[in-house]
């Protein structure tokens, strides 16, 4: 056996070096426990039934697998689960299964022997009441407060505390699911949904395009849908689709911008459902079905470029999909640079460019928190022996996009859009990696010109810590007029002499970022009446305000800090909060209080990085 896996480790290394995507074999990912060459699966027919009375879901996960010929077992992953049996075959005869040892992270890997010919392997399970991708919501937790609800998240390596699968996002299958549900709650997937609620219960589902696990999604609750444009529409619980189907009206529009940039959508149907506020991300971008945080309801459609990031995914993420989470930047950062040409095709230059700076301004606090010497400052990460949800940080996202920045003002935009239009044609439905992606870039875009590369020092963007100094010039002509503003308060005017300026809420959000870190708490107070900061109903608006009142002690909206965090549960808003309060003794005392309020608020994801950053120990 040894032997073996080490001659398949050689060839995973060769192939690795092999750029051509048909005949690549998988790259090895070091959180799965799978082994694709032996025996991986090629589809899924699921069969569950969720439980809200004993917070489990239990049934059958029904898996196609393809066999290199050899194989005498598979391997799948499992966290959490309950594996009561497994058969083979359509006639479902019984096969011994062995569980391996709890590894950290990644859960236990389940090997199934596999007689020769065997093509079907059907594995009977429960997941556990703790199950990390899984949240049960009481009513209370709902926007209704009537209807109980569940939702998954299952990026990065989640899927596998719900499904028995090969979770790793190299390895793809199309999929079918049924899945029953209490009578009066609509179930949605990742998938074909059946849009209305019916008696049973019983919903089905198809997914004809093969996906990765991580992309796997089902949201269970009192969720009515309605049709936006021809191929878009929401989903929210019946008090909040009037607002959702308002904040959400251009999504059509975005996705003929989409399609018009990078070609056609090849997914059919895109929707997102808005989900409770304990959602733990801004968006999820399963497949058909962008899973959502209500904190972008703003009422006045300015946080909506979160639609266009998940929308943008559909390309980038889930039709060529980054081979293993080290490669994360390639589902991120060019997601990123997607989503602000599908926000300037629809609201211009200008708008794209306040997203671009508020994203660099995020960089740059991330690389100093990190440090610039930091390895998770690089694009290709090594997370090895670590949570891939460590990987998830502005460097992905933002050195990523000016990354493609910098390389796009090098080329020129067309030859650019060219150039990832046929990227994402080519590896449709494949993964990619860090170094096949820069073959693919030398040869398809740099006219194999190996000065060009370096003189974009493409290698020291991807592999070295910081930020290089070629880094492309970010500007924003409008939050330069801002950026006055705030120089004229700082020396001394007053809020009301402030100009009256109609700003958008990403300007707002600018301001309120710019203001002085010492800034005392009188002019706060002068802030608050002139603006109504305390009050505004934009989230972003409204959590950088709270981290600078915690910054400054302002008393006055203490209130408001505890009721957001007991409400909300991104987690890219908490950990700010929770960050600034305990910087003091006695704000630690009162992160903790708050904190013991909020937590089953909260999602696992979300938790599993509080209890850490506040040493709580539930
Ligand atoms: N795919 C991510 C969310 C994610 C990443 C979940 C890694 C788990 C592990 C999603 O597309 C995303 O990036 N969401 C952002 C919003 C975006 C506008 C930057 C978020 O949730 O903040
Ligand atoms: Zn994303």
């Amino acid at each position: 056996m040894l032997k073996i896996r080490n001659f398949a480790l050689f060839l995973v290394i060769v192939a690795s070096c092999n750029s051509n995507p048909s005949s690549r074999m998988s790259i090895k990912d070091v959180h799965s426990f799978s082994q694709p060459d032996e025996a991986v699966v090629t589809h899924l027919d699921l069969d569950i039934v969720v439980d809200f009375d004993k917070q489990l879901i239990s049934g059958k996960a029904a898996w196609k697998i393809k066999t290199s010929g050899k194989a005498g077992s598979v391997i799948f992953d499992t966290r959490d689960l309950d594996i009561e049996k497994v058969t083979a075959g359509k006639e479902e005869k019984p096969v011994p299964f062995k569980l391996g040892n709890e590894v950290k992270y990644l859960g236990r890997s389940l090997e199934v022997q596999l007689e020769p010919g065997t093509e079907y392997l059907t594995i009977y399970y429960r997941t556990s009441p703790d199950a990390a991708a899984l949240q049960w919501l009481d009513p209370q937790q709902t926007a209704g407060k009537i209807h109980p609800f569940l939702f998954t998240q299952s990026q990065a390596i989640l899927a596998r505390t719900w499904i028995p699968c090969q979770d790793s996002p190299g390895i793809r299958f199309t999929y079918k699911a049924k899945v029953k549900v209490p009578a009066h709650l609509l179930a949605v997937m990742s998938a074909e949904n059946p849009r209305e609620k019916n008696a049973s219960g019983v919903y089905t589902f198809a997914m004809k395009q093969p996906v990765p696990s991580y992309l796997m999604a089902l949201s269970v609750g009192d969720i009515v849908y309605r049709p936006i444009g021809p191929r878009t529409g929401v989903y929210a619980e019946p008090v909040t689709i009037d607002r959702a189907a308002y904040e959400f009206a251009d999504m059509e529009k975005m996705l003929l911008a989409a399609e018009k940039l990078y070609g056609e959508y090849a997914w059919d149907q895109y929707d997102l459902i808005v989900l409770p506020p304990s959602f733990p991300f801004g968006g999820m971008e399963n497949p058909r079905l962008t899973f959502a945080t209500p904190t972008i309801l703003a009422g006045d459609r300015s946080l909506t470029s979160l639609v266009a990031h998940e929308l943008a995914h559909s390309w980038s993420g889930n039709l060529v999909t980054n081979a293993t989470w080290n490669d994360f930047w390639l589902n991120e950062g060019f997601t990123v640079y997607f989503e602000r040409r599908i926000m300037e095709e629809l609201y211009g230059k200008d708008y794209a460019d306040m997203l671009a700076v508020l994203g660099y301004h995020g960089l740059l606090q991330t690389v100093d928190e990190f440090g610039k010497d930091s390895p998770d400052t690089k694009l290709k990460l090594d997370l090895k022996g670590r949570d891939p949800d460590d990987g998830v940080s502005d460097i992905a996202y933002e050195k990523g996009y000016f990354l493609l920045k910098l390389i796009e003002s090098k080329t020129g935009r067309q030859k650019f859009d060219a150039f990832l239009k046929n990227y994402f044609a080519a590896y449709a439905f494949k993964t990619m990696n860090t170094e096949d992606f820069i073959v693919y870039l030398k040869n398809e875009l740099l006219d194999g010109d190996e000065s060009v590369y370096k003189e974009l020092k493409i290698d020291e963007w991807i592999y070295q810590p910081g930020l290089p100094g070629n880094f492309p010039e970010v500007r924003s002509r409008l939050f330069e007029a801002v950026d006055k503003v705030v120089l004229d308060f700082k020396q001394g005017k007053t809020a009301a002499e402030l100009p009256e300026k109609e700003w958008s809420s990403h300007e707002w959000l600018h301001f309120v970022k710019n203001l002085p870190a010492d800034i005392s708490i009188e002019k706060m107070s002068e802030l608050d009446q002139a603006f109504n900061f305390t009050n505004t109903g934009n989230n972003e608006v409204l959590n950088a305000w709270l981290e600078l009142s915690v910054k400054r002690s302002y008393k006055p909206a203490d209130q408001a800090v505890e009721k957001f965090l007991v409400n909300v549960g991104r987690r890219k808003f908490l950990l700010p909060l929770y960050k600034e309060l305990i910087k003091t003794e006695e704000g630690k005392k009162r992160a903790i209080e708050i904190y013991q309020k909020a937590r089953p608020n909260y999602h696992s994801v979300a938790t599993q990085t509080i209890d850490e950053l506040l040493e709580f120990h539930p």
